[in-house]
């Protein structure tokens, strides 16, 4: 009899392929373990890990622990104690629910592994390649460890793939700190070739948890936060716009107690931060949503830390209105760090002077206040207290006169306080327009004559389809007569004599897309507007211009930055000045 072509793979192989999408590094190890401590109830949790885990990694735990009869089966593909029916998927309460890490784990490395539930005798199994190799009684501690060796010494092709070792490292300590950030009442100890890495108390203190990732001044700029709404309720920490990362990882996002990656959430934070942080510059923040386990689906991706959230529309609100209260609370203005140098007649910490007809200041990098002042400053600092009940809008202070036609001098008795008035004004005319453009129905403009506008073919192709009804929606109608299109009317805040420009950028972002999102479209436009018609350096101002300047920054939502990020009022504390004196040292 002929045979077919088709075999069942034999289980270790099987479970080297799963192994390729549970376990792609020496982090989602770590990630598989923890969790499996983790969903055991572990409440300390010990890890070792030596020559940045590619000799080996330990973990140590005292949950619940497995049972002979168990410990044999968790090596099987599939064989999981956390969920047991189809509905269960829909109700995740457990980090782990397919019952795919260990098997796949220990098909690519030499693993050992000792359990026992405290009541009776413990076992030891290791296992290589798959197989176990080794079968023996344990003593009865509670608990579970587990010990892995020469991981991916039988798949070369993967342990090429692994970035640098210190990278990998980075990674998996990185997979420690989310561990404990979303487990405060669980002690996680890590070592590495014996050296501590990370220790956390258990005592069920996040604030504690980030005191060991972080430095001390990190911390001493983050606030508390927190907020309800019918179906979320988040809490965490918050750095101050003025504590600023070149990379977005110091994010950290917890969705019911599981370390989660979700791009909404996180565009979110940014989005809360985007008027009060530098292009190109993050914010430090831990975020942690509790929610009804229906609303998230963890099912989406092998490494369960992708989730998708039904509601999110409703987050995004309840999180944007979190971080602006949170702001709104807060003294935003940066202090002048210690010079080691003082050079008073220096504007080392300000905008260059710009001409009238450049269209915005340059920051001088280096000297840029956002990045000194976080860097050096001393930990005696007024700002660094907490102070969350007062509610700070400018200060009260007298003008004492204008310097270099840029800047706004004003004194009280915290020191002197400059505003730099171009990128004041941007920022009341920012929010202005922003106010302008996000009514509801838009004011419109009605053209005398309807101006003829060009499109090209393609743009002539997207208006007659979806983008006529998209211009609408912004107050734009565009009429089509004898093969020539005509601006007919525009919304009243598009500046006289620029409504061709601006309906190209209009046009130009619904072509890139932008469209679903109207609220970027106008912030953009915003800040565009903004930056074009505010009062520019080197500009004298009358007093009666001075005041209306400081009585409408006042007005506005966050009068401390300009919509580009950058300080609009930097301060020089009596302290700070004194020093520069060497009145005091
Ligand atoms: N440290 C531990 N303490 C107690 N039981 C454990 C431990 N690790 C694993 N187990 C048991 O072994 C089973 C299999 O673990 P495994 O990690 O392979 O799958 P899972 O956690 O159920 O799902 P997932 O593949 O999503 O992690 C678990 O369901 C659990 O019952
Ligand atoms: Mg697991």
């Amino acid at each position: 009899m002929k045979m077919g072509k088709i075999r069942q793979l034999d289980e270790s192989l099987a479970n080297m392929i799963a192994a390729g999408e549970v376990v792609e590094n020496m982090a989602s190890v770590i990630k598989e373990l923890l969790e499996n401590a983790l969903d055991a109830g572990a409440k300390n949790i010990d890890i070792h890990v030596a020559n940045y885990g590619l000799k080996e990694i330990r973990v140590e735990d005292d949950g619940e622990g497995m049972d002979s009869e168990d410990l044999q089966l968790a090596f099987k593909r599939h064989a999981t104690s956390k969920i047991r029916a189809h509905h269960d998927l829909h109700h995740i309460v457990t980090l782990g629910f397919r019952g795919e890490a260990l098997p796949s784990i220990a098909s690519v490395s030499a693993l050992t592994i000792e359990s026992s539930t405290g009541t009776t005798e413990g076992r030891r199994m290791t296992l290589k390649n798959g197989k176990v190799i080794e079968d023996r009684p344990a003593p009865p501690r509670r608990g579970t460890t587990i010990l892995v060796k020469d991981l991916f010494y039988n798949t070369p092709a993967r342990l090429k793939h692994l970035r640098s070792e210190q990278r990998e490292f980075a990674a998996m300590v990185e997979t420690v700190q989310h561990a404990a950030l979303s487990h405060s009442a669980v002690r996680f100890s890590m070592q590495h070739n014996g050296q501590s890495v990370l220790n956390t108390t258990g005592r069920g203190d996040v604030l504690q948890v980030l005191h060991a990732i972080y430095d001390k001044h990190t911390v001493q700029h983050m606030r508390h936060f927190s907020g309800k709404n019918a179906y979320f309720s988040i809490e965490g920490y918050a750095g101050l716009p003025t504590l600023t990362r070149s990379t977005r990882k110091h994010i950290t996002l917890v969705c019911n107690q599981r370390p989660i990656r979700n791009v909404a959430v996180s565009s979110t934070i940014l989005d809360a931060y985007k008027s009060y942080l530098p292009i190109q510059k993050f914010p430090v923040v831990h975020l942690e949503i509790k929610t009804d386990p229906l609303l998230i689906d963890v099912n989406i991706h092998p490494q369960k830390q992708e989730i998708k959230l039904s509601e999110i529309t409703s987050l995004k609100q309840l999180m944007l209105e979190t971080f602006a209260t949170m702001f709104k609370h807060e003294q935003l203005i940066p202090d002048v760090r210690k010079s080691p140098e003082p050079r008073f007649s220096h504007p080392k910490l300000s905008y260059q002077a710009t001409s009238p007809h450049e269209a915005m200041p340059h920051v001088v990098e280096e000297n840029d206040a956002s990045n000194t002042q976080h860097d050096e400053r001393a930990s005696t600092d007024l700002n660094v207290e907490p102070s969350p009940k007062r509610r700070i809008r400018l200060p009260d202070f007298e003008y004492v006169g204008q310097a270099l036609g840029t800047y706004l001098i004003f004194q009280n008795d915290e020191g002197l306080h400059l505003i730099d008035q171009h990128a004041a004004a941007e920022r009341i005319r920012y929010e202005a327009y922003l106010q302008a453009m996000s009514r509801p129905s838009p004011t419109i403009r009605m053209l005398l004559l309807p101006l003829p506008i060009s499109l090209g073919a393609d743009e002539r192709e997207a208006f007659r389809g979806q983008a006529a009804s998209h211009l609408k929606h912004f107050g734009i109608t565009i009429v089509e007569e004898d093969g020539q299109l005509a601006l007919q009317e525009v919304p009243y805040w598009f500046p006289e004599g620029q409504e061709e420009h601006y309906t190209d950028q209009v046009m130009a972002a619904i072509q890139e897309g932008l469209t679903p999102d109207k609220a970027t479209l106008l912030d953009k436009l915003a800040i565009d507007l903004a930056c074009k018609h505010s009062i520019k350096a080197n500009h004298h101002l009358t007093r009666s211009e001075i005041d209306r300047l400081m009585h409408d920054l006042d007005q506005t939502h966050n009068p401390f930055t300009c919509p580009h990020g950058r300080p609009v009022i930097i301060r020089l504390s009596i302290q700070e000045l004194e020093r520069f004196f060497k009145r005091v040292m």
